[in-house]
């Protein structure tokens, strides 16, 4: 599927703390992975051009999206991390979501794009939404790695989305499943 995504993996390979028994299958190469990130940083540097831009990184799913994102931005930025836990070490949502800060946030009269690996009930987002507008951000927008197509409205939009995949669970590229994953330089679809 990928072709150009570098030295193919053999499935159950221990890249990643991959098991035998959950193999991971590519769905989104390294290469496409790259041009995305590219073209959603022309983006944000266009729209946020003479603005107060922070980059606030959702721990710990972004932080290789958020990594390579605000490399990919030609603008002064600031980041800043925010760690939201909706999800257990399973592949269900609890419908839960704890906020915890790394360090105090000040985010008054700035204009905050938030970083998020991937929107799939809404649910995190929802709540990290809330809490950053009660923090007195000038404006608040979402850039996604990756969307969830499930067919569910959320009370919110996301004005950058880098690619729409269907409902299925995907590791790689910062997310995990039970923690395991996360390293994967590409996204793909764990195969039980
Ligand atoms: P939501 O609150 O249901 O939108 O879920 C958001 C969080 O759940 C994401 O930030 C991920 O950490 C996790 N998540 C949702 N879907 C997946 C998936 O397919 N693979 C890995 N993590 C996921
Ligand atoms: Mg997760």
């Amino acid at each position: 599927m990928s072709g150009k995504s570098g030295p193919a993996r053999p499935p159950g390979e221990s890249a990643g703390g991959v098991h035998a028994a959950e193999r991971p299958r590519v769905l989104l190469s390294e290469d496409a992975i790259r041009r995305r990130v590219a073209e959603l940083g022309a983006r944000i540097t266009e729209d946020y051009r003479g603005r107060d831009l922070v980059l606030v990184c959702l721990l710990k799913g972004a932080v290789v999206f958020h990594a390579d994102l605000c490399r990919a931005v030609g603008l002064p930025l600031r980041v800043e991390f925010l760690r939201a836990a909706s999800y257990g070490s399973g592949t269900a949502t609890s419908g839960r979501v704890r906020i915890d800060e790394v360090d105090g946030i000040e985010l008054a009269g700035s204009d905050v794009v938030v970083v998020e690996d991937i929107v799939d009930s809404g649910l995190t987002l929802a709540a990290i939404l809330d809490w950053l507008r009660d923090r007195g951000a000038r404006s608040v927008e979402v850039c996604a790695l990756l969307w969830k197509e499930r067919g569910v409205d959320h009370p919110f939009q996301v004005r950058y989305i880098g690619f729409r995949i269907e409902d299925r669970f995907v590791v790689g590229y910062g997310l995990d499943h039970a923690e395991l994953y996360r390293n994967l330089p590409y996204v793909a679809l764990l195969e039980t």
